[in-house]
């Protein structure tokens, strides 16, 4: 049986991933850590260096605070890490490479198999389009999400660049007298209630409009991506994988 820590457990993502474990029989929590603490029946901490329990991976749903005492302790203990939050930055980002040649991480802003078909599309119909076409990336979610744009917009973002050699600046939003729009790609965040997770790309031309989308209906499809990972992950040599490295789109 696969042991696993959930960082970030007491959070809304943290109950969905003990939720699918639960009715998983190749995978159990050991242990948490929760800066606020949890009401679950398992041990846990505050910090990764009061955590006693050996396992064998670590499930992360909480912010990006965590990342630095995080990775330190699964170098230490050589325990792979599924990095689910979002929100980091570039500084971060360098940290997460040079900590995977130490240990084995999976980093992905988005667990869902139908987000990461989205970004292969994206890429494909900014090749086939081309640069006559503006594009705009509209993402919603709940009043409750800590960063903006999503991690999942960015990665729609970056994936249509490629195809353009990543020439094109991104626009957060627009307001005042702004001009005409120059080749950028606009990305824009829409906050409120309870919204899952809506993305959308459109691709606005001469007299015609290409739109592709995904919405997600619960947090639960995220947290099964997660736990698929972090199954994938035991036994993986160090480096930094992701979602094209796991699921054969
Ligand atoms: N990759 C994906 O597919 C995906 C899907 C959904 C959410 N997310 C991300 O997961 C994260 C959590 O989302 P949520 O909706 O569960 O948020 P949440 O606020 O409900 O839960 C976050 C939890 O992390 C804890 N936390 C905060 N700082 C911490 C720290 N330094 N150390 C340990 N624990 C800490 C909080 O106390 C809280 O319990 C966010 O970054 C969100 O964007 C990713």
């Amino acid at each position: 049986m696969i042991k696993a820590l959930i960082c970030g457990i007491g959070g809304k993502m943290g109950a969905n991933v003990r939720g699918v474990i639960a009715a998983d029989g190749e995978i159990e929590v050991a242990c948490g850590v929760d800066v606020a603490g949890s009401d679950c029946k398992i041990p846990v901490y505050d910090s990764f260096e009061k955590v006693r329990e050996k396992v064998d991976v670590i499930i992360d749903f909480s912010c990006p605070a965590a990342l630095r005492g995080e990775l330190e302790w699964a170098k230490t203990q050589h325990v792979p890490v599924v990095l689910a939050a979002t929100g980091y930055t570039a500084d971060d980002m360098e940290y997460i490479k040079a900590a995977s040649g130490e240990v084995a991480i999976f980093k992905s802003a988005n667990f869902s198999l139908g987000v990461n078909l989205l970004i292969k599309l994206v890429k494909e119909a900014a090749q086939a389009l081309g640069e006559g076409f503006d594009i705009e990336i509209i993402e919603k979610h709940h009043r409750l999400k800590a960063d903006a744009p999503s991690g999942t917009a960015l990665a729609l973002a970056e994936s249509a660049n490629s195809a353009y050699g990543g020439k094109k600046a991104y626009l957060n939003g627009r307001e005042g007298i702004v001009g005409r729009r120059g080749t950028e790609i606009g990305i824009h965040a829409v906050r409120g209630g309870t919204i899952v997770g809506e993305h959308e790309v459109m691709f606005a031309g001469e007299d015609e409009i290409v739109t592709l989308s995904h919405s997600a209906r619960s947090k639960r499809v995220f947290a099964a991506g997660a736990v698929k990972a972090a199954k994938w992950l035991c036994g993986k040599k160090d480096g930094l994988y992701g979602m094209d490295d796991m699921l054969k789109i």
